[in-house]
């Protein structure tokens, strides 16, 4: 059997899997960071407790009650949550494997950036996951690591510099969700290698008869706060793919940091409101920079003067740049059929297609790391082509 055609199994089950598990951790993470923000005086007065919340789902009432540090006794059975993050980082770096290091000449690579052999290229990007984790990890633990301001404004430069980086390194689409595979590693690596390592601490404490040490509920919570306000910006980085105008622009590092942004402020905006607050700004500020982004990165309207050329012009360039992929029976090596349902190899279905094509071709996303080598004027022709109303003469 075709390993291509394999591949894509693999693929679609993988991401599947990802989703689920993505959703039930992002979905845990959101419940008990709202559930920690809005917790009531306890009325039973055990002093132990920190704080306390009815609340009623699925058609049932609840009563939830945090501990200060621990409560007096461990409870024979107690609930943990790990396996929700750790399928999420499993099947999200499986799924990063297969796609951008199983094809990184066409994932991962782009020549128009750097002229990087795949092995290079995976080494690159397997040094980077590592290097974020450890360079973050280690700024949480130094000396100023409690300083939630310091910490947060080397969060922000540690983000500058892989954007930058990873933007001047790999193809626009791989830089993209290298940034945000780094991202996700650091939230699951938190989950691995700090709060449940503290967690186990903490129980072995109890069973040994003495109060566990509140440093380890203090790094935990410390974690599970940076995480929350990387969910949205990292949710956005997975679904930007498919959006080239984000990563095709020739400044996409700033577009990939200014939505990071917006992401992280409408996540602090419902953290806010969590606490009763109610800052319109932020959410306000975040559309102000999702506009201005969109407006700055409007596709021109075909290049300027340019001509319209022969439909026969359009169709040998498609077949010329396209479809030796966008075919019906694909030569290039490792596509079994046409990506996307996508078919450039007719020409009903060059017309079909023609908004989409100006779309892929003005923001460079196609081809792919252009391994076709198409050229800028093909590119105008193909725009202006449609621009023109995508005549088939
Ligand atoms: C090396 C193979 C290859 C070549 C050559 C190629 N494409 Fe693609 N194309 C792909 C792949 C792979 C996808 C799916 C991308 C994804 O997974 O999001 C795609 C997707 C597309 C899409 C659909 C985008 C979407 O998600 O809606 C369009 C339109 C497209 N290509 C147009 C073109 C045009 C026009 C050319 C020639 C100028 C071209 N492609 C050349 C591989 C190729």
């Amino acid at each position: 059997m075709d390993p291509a055609y394999l591949a894509e199994w693999a693929n679609l089950l993988i991401r599947w899997l990802h989703l689920i598990t993505g959703i039930a951790w992002i979905g845990t993470s959101f419940y008990f960071i709202g559930l920690d923000n809005q917790l009531d005086p306890p009325r039973d007065g055990n002093p132990r407790v920190k704080g306390e919340q009815w609340s009623i789902h699925g058609g049932g009432f609840y009563h939830k009650q945090k501990y200060l540090n621990a409560p007096a006794e461990l409870p024979e059975k107690l609930h943990w949550f790990k396996w929700e993050a750790y399928w999420t980082w499993l099947s999200g770096f499986s799924l990063f494997m297969l796609i951008y290091w199983g094809q990184a000449s066409t994932y991962l690579v782009d020549p128009a950036v750097m002229a990087l052999s795949p092995g290079v290229a995976v080494a690159i990007s397997a040094a980077m996951l590592v290097a974020g984790w450890v360079v973050y990890d280690l700024a949480c633990r130094s000396k100023w690591g409690e300083q939630e301001n310091l910490l947060s404004a080397f969060g922000v430069g540690l983000l500058v510099v892989a954007a930058f980086v990873a933007c001047h390194v790999f193809s626009g689409r791989g830089a993209f969700l290298q940034v945000g595979a780094m991202t996700g590693t650091i939230m699951v690596a938190n989950v691995a290698m700090v709060i449940i390592p503290g967690q186990r601490k903490m129980v072995a404490a109890m069973q040994a008869g003495q109060e566990p040490d509140p440093k380890y509920g203090r790094w935990g919570k410390q974690r599970s706060v940076h995480n929350t306000y990387l969910t949205l910006p990292v949710l956005f980085l997975m679904i930007s793919p498919h959006y080239p105008m984000t990563w095709g622009a020739s400044w996409n590092w700033v577009v990939l940091l200014a939505i990071t942004l917006a992401g992280a402020l409408v996540r602090q905006f419902f953290v806010q409101r969590q606490f009763g607050r109610n800052p319109v700004a932020l959410p306000a500020a975040a559309a102000l920079v999702v506009v201005v982004l969109a407006v700055l990165l409007m596709p021109a309207r075909g290049p300027a003067g340019g001509e319209a050329p022969a439909f026969a012009e359009v169709q040998a360039i498609a077949a010329a740049r396209c479809a030796t992929c966008h075919a019906a029976n694909p030569t290039q090596d490792g596509f079994v059929e046409a990506p996307k349902g996508v078919r450039l190899d007719e020409p009903g279905q060059i017309r079909r297609w023609a908004q989409s094509i100006r779309q892929q071709v003005a923001s460079e996303a196609m081809p792919p790391g252009n391994l076709t080598e198409i050229t800028a004027e093909e590119r105008a022709k193909l725009v202006a082509w449609v621009a023109a109303g995508a005549p088939r003469e």
